[in-house]
């Protein structure tokens, strides 16, 4: 078993079987998350009662007083204690504050800002200063994460932290031109990013699916290219609030020259080809482009950004670039003669020379460009920031050339990966050949929540709690990459993250309960807890989809990572390991397969009975199958019994079948099963006890 197995495996059944004794736990056993980069447990508690009040001391700033207030409201939230004064924020003359905040000046909302702080707590109170008020806001996150309780009532313990973070940028992109996602459901995240210290949301506003800003000086984006899901000025300049006031940068994505249709219905004339454009319903990628040959498009793109500069005040700004096939570049004469005519040899070479153009329009604006393009040619100012995607060779490569960059390759959390595999993506990995110079222009990353299969309803539950595993990687020095004690802390962070709206948890049985309409829900729940969807590049094979088609199906509401799936495979590794945990693992596998086993009549009730239910049904027969073999396996072992090849051959062919996908999802334990039965046929099972 790999050493990581072993510790998760050893945390999870400490979890189930031992109740741990109260008391301080070591600093290691904090659930900090992301993990500060120094932390020492002093001697003793503060407690939190009634009279607790924050004082702001050294430079005052609107994000301060907001910032403690908000921590007040949710302390208050937490430990239901009726704080009698919370409002002497900025009563100098008020006596000794049981949080005391002191920052140095206001922090700006652009890259590379001071983000730490130090924080003390001791019997007496806390106390923090930090350089910026971003550094503030950040360590008021960690004064969150610190509380506790005992059998006295809530405290915190005596701590000494110093931290800043590791890299610069810390981003979540979520894409609402393929899905809309409401203004109300963007603040939520922010406060979701700002628990875990992340500071760019990166917006991608535009795409072939949708237009999904206002715009005043051309109506016709927004109206035509919309169905009339997009957010209003007044929105997005309330949303830029939100966000600097919890210091988190936004910055807007127009994805050009391709990614482009929605802008095209109402001004067919910036496209390379003849309209008329529709908004598109399909995934994928598509040809409508900009022409990059007229100097109209130009004059256009000038004042269009112009209008969303007055909205964006970000120094960065993304122009996309990814994914043009150039296929309407190839068909147009027009284009193919200029192309000639000022040396052009390829599309490359086009967009280009279209990317030279847009920046120099964002520099006038005092815009960074920032695109997915990676093509970047020589006399590109080496000022572009490149968001690489297609694999970390890219970045070393764009590093090498004097371009600062962003890691979004391993990020990709719309395509329904392990946590554990986001969790070691590191963008500078230990044995990294780069020099210093270099991986200073490694500024960070993003996680990149792609709308092709999320909507409002579940787009939360595809960011998080995946989501701050990879703040942790972004924030934390490279040495924290404990598997086992990750996904400890991101158990306690995913529940507080309800106290932010977040509806990644709740909205599961929620969803649940409306497709088992009238009937049994605790069955289907624990069904859907073992099933996950699938990878999401392949889920365009059942069938091609479509923007409408419905995200309210067992897949969207099927938890990507599953813990519960993860935990049963983790105790048939335990379990194939031997050793001294075999027993635990045998009897907690057990009592799983003989409930899921027990659910069956019921479950098939409740899925017979919701015809939405139906695609299902052969998961859930698989699930009969699954429950089956695993308990004669089980049963095997406990007897410490070799099954026949025969056997063998015959429950891997069963668990292959019930691994096929249907309403594309897939039954995870059907995998977990398949190596403990594989184990069986090695020469040295049934393994030992
Ligand atoms: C991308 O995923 N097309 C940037």
């Amino acid at each position: 078993m790999r050493n990581n197995t072993v510790k998760l495996l050893s945390t999870l059944l400490t979890l189930m079987f031992v109740h741990l004794a109260a008391g301080q736990p070591p600093a290691s056993q904090l659930n900090l998350m992301p993990v500060p980069e120094k932390v020492e447990l002093l001697a003793g508690k503060y407690r939190l009662d009634a009279g607790f009040t924050v004082r702001i001391a050294g430079a005052q700033s609107g994000r301060l007083v907001k910032g403690a207030s908000r921590i007040l409201d949710r302390l208050t939230g937490r430990t239901g204690l009726f704080l009698a004064n919370p409002t002497s924020l900025l009563d100098a003359s008020a006596p000794a504050a049981g949080m005391l905040l002191t920052a140095g000046r206001q922090g700006e909302l652009a890259p590379l800002q001071d983000e730490s702080y130090d924080l003390v707590i001791t019997p007496d109170g806390i106390k923090m200063t930090a350089e910026t008020d971003i550094g503030i806001i950040r360590g008021l996150e960690t004064v969150l994460q610190l509380l506790d309780a005992d059998e006295n009532g809530y405290f915190f313990p005596a701590v000494r932290v110093h931290d800043k973070p590791r890299f610069p940028w810390r981003g979540l992109l979520i894409d609402a031109g393929r899905h809309f996602i409401p203004a109300d459901i963007i603040r939520r995240n922010l406060d979701a990013m700002a628990a875990v210290k992340m500071n760019v949301l990166h917006w991608h506003l535009t795409e072939d699916q949708g237009f999904r800003i206002e715009s005043k000086a051309f109506p016709k984006l927004h109206q035509l290219g919309s169905d009339g899901l997009y957010y209003t000025q007044a929105e997005i300049a309330g949303i830029v609030a939100y966000a600097g006031d919890r210091g988190i940068r936004v910055m807007p994505e127009f994805d050009l020259p391709g990614h482009a249709t929605s802008w095209f219905v109402g001004y067919p004339e910036l496209a390379s080809a003849p309209g008329p454009y529709t908004i598109e319903r399909k995934w994928g990628i598509f040809d409508p482009t900009f022409d990059p040959t007229r100097e109209e498009i130009y004059q256009f793109l000038t004042t269009f950004f112009a209008e969303m500069a007055t909205l964006f005040p970000d120094p960065c700004w993304h122009i996309g670039g990814d994914e043009n096939k150039g296929h309407q570049w190839d068909a147009n004469p027009e284009i193919q003669a200029f192309m000639r005519k000022n040396g052009l040899a390829d599309n490359h070479a086009l967009q280009n020379h279209f990317n030279m153009r847009l920046e120099k329009i964002l520099d006038k604006l005092g815009k960074t460009m920032v695109g997915w393009y990676t093509d970047a040619p020589p006399e590109l100012n080496k000022k572009y920031i490149i968001e690489v995607w297609k694999g970390r060779e890219a970045m070393y490569d764009m590093v090498r050339r004097g371009y600062r960059s962003l890691l979004a390759y391993g990020f990709y959390i719309d395509l329904i990966q392990p946590t554990e595999y986001h969790y070691a993506n590191d963008p500078i990995p230990v044995d990294s050949v780069l020099t210093e110079r270099e991986k200073a222009m490694i500024l960070g990353g993003e996680a990149t929540m792609w709308a092709e299969f999320v909507g409002p309803e579940t787009i939360d539950s595809r960011i998080w709690p995946r989501t701050a595993a990879i703040a942790e990687r972004l924030w934390s020095q490279s040495e924290v990459k404990d598997v086992a004690e990750m996904f400890r802390r991101l158990a306690v962070v995913s529940v507080q993250l309800e106290e932010l709206g977040l509806t990644h948890i709740k909205n599961f049985d929620m969803m649940l309960r409306r497709l088992a309409e009238r009937h049994p829900v605790d069955e289907l729940k624990r069904f859907v807890d073992v099933i996950e969807p699938m990878y999401t590049y392949s889920r365009d094979r059942p069938h091609v989809f479509k923007s409408h088609y419905p995200l309210t199906r067992v897949v969207d509401a099927a938890l990507p990572d599953p813990p519960a799936a993860r935990e049963f495979d983790l105790l048939v590794e335990g379990l194939i390991a031997g050793g001294k945990e075999q027993e635990e693992c045998l009897k907690s596998l057990t009592i799983r397969l003989e409930t899921l086993q027990a659910d069956y009549p019921r479950l098939m009730e409740t899925i017979n009975g919701s015809p939405v239910l139906w695609e299902v049904r052969p998961l859930a027969e698989g699930l009969a199958v699954c429950t089956t073999i695993g308990l004669e396996a089980l049963e095997l072992v406990k007897k410490q019994q070799k099954p026949a090849s025969a056997w063998i051959e015959i429950r891997l062919a069963l668990l292959k079948k019930a691994q096929v996908p249907s309403g594309e999802a897939e039954l995870l334990i059907a995998h977990s099963l398949e190596k403990l039965v594989k184990s069986m046929a090695r020469p040295d099972s049934p393994p030992r006890k």
